[in-house]
């Protein structure tokens, strides 16, 4: 596993600077003190093949495990031990339209003509990503599957948008994830996975697809968002579908609820309907807010150095996005260290 965060922070009280906003509205309505935000130039595959770039030396110190390599020897990748024969990343900010972020990001990671394609499923991406990696392997077609949730939402936002700056900052999680034991702590457990686009418009950037194509005038090719439904849909979707995987893991609770840090209320939230004790609810949204695809492998690792997280620990993963999408999944959590 590994992470990266751009290095400039931006503070409540600088976002208060520009906007009708306050530290304490944020604080109190969100959880969120502080965000990351990259600087002009930084684009959403700088940040993914650096901690792809970690994850994977994370993964080469762990031992390569399984095999390297699909059996089907489809990628002819240089993904040997330590490295990757298939690449995923999921993200909503891609460097372009076209082509997709993945290929670009496997080149760059030495990982040769590995299949490499993006996926969008907004906050529930990295879940998603997860479930299309163990396909991938079980398929045979890759034997170990980089998987990356990276975002660089400030680049989508409307300056004035003071819903939307105080909530979201950029990031990039990355895992390799390769076949074994599924008794072996780090294996997927049950995986839920859902979508309702009858709620399309409540997470939406309504211009620059190919619905109403940029340039013009009238168009709006902001990230836009309904606060107060999202919050009840995220709560009663992330509470259900990690209520759906805990019982067929036959877990009454998890060690740790590892949830999208969408508002620390959500997260409160979810975990009393799933009668999880607050403190058993992995938090970083006060230090990164909420960066989206990127979400749950940051929160994953911060409880991991802060050692909230030990081998040996349940997990309990959920997320909840724009689609919109959901899910959840159980595992083990394994003897790594996330770099
Ligand atoms: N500072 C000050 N006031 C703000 C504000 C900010 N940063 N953001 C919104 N407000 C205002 C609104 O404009 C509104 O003002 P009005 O009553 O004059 O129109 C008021 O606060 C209440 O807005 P509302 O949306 O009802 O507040 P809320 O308590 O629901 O909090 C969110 C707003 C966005 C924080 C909250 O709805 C939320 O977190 N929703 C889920 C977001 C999310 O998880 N998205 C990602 C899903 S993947």
């Amino acid at each position: 596993m590994g992470t990266a965060l751009p290095p400039r922070t931006v503070t409540n009280a600088e976002l208060a600077g520009q906007l009708d906003t306050s530290d304490a509205w944020i604080r109190s309505r969100t959880g969120i003190g502080e965000r990351r935000v990259v600087d002009p130039g930084t684009a959403t595959s700088d940040l993914a093949v650096e901690a792809g770039e970690r994850a994977l030396k994370s993964a080469g110190a762990a031992g390569s495990g399984g095999s390297s390599g699909g059996s089907s020897g489809g990628s002819g990748g240089s993904g040997g031990s330590g490295g990757a024969d298939a690449v995923i990343v999921a993200t909503t900010t891609p460097d372009r339209r076209c082509p997709a972020t993945a290929p670009l990001v496997a080149a760059r990671l030495g990982l040769g003509t590995a299949p490499a394609f993006d996926l969008a499923a907004v906050c529930t991406g990295f879940l998603y990503g997860l479930a299309a990696a163990a396909g991938l392997i079980a398929a045979g077609t890759a034997g170990r599957v980089l998987v990356v949730g990276a975002d660089t939402f400030s680049t989508l936002l409307d300056p004035a948008d003071r819903s939307t700056r105080a909530i979201f900052g950029d990031g990039a999680g990355a895992v390799v994830l390769r076949a074994g034991d599924p008794a072996e702590p780090g294996a997927l457990g049950p995986l839920d996975l859902g979508s309702d686009g009858t709620g399309s418009e409540l997470i939406t950037v309504p211009s620059g697809g190919s619905r109403d194509p940029l340039p013009g005038p009238d168009h709006d090719p902001y990230f836009r968002m309904t606060g107060k439904a999202v919050f009840r849909s995220a709560v009663e979707r992330m509470s259900g579908s990690a209520r759906s995987v805990l019982d067929r893991t036959g877990w009454d609770a998890p060690d740790l609820l590892v949830a999208h840090q969408a508002n620390l209320r959500i997260l409160h939230a979810v975990a009393d309907r799933l009668g999880i004790a607050r403190d058993r609810c992995a938090v970083n949204i006060d230090r990164v807010g909420n960066t989206a695809a990127a979400s749950l492998p940051l929160a994953l690792a911060d409880a991991a150095g802060s050692g909230s997280l030990r081998p040996g620990d349940r997990v309990l993963l959920t997320a909840f996005g724009g689609g919109l999408t959901w899910g959840a999944c159980t595992l083990v959590w394994p003897a790594l260290e996330a770099l």
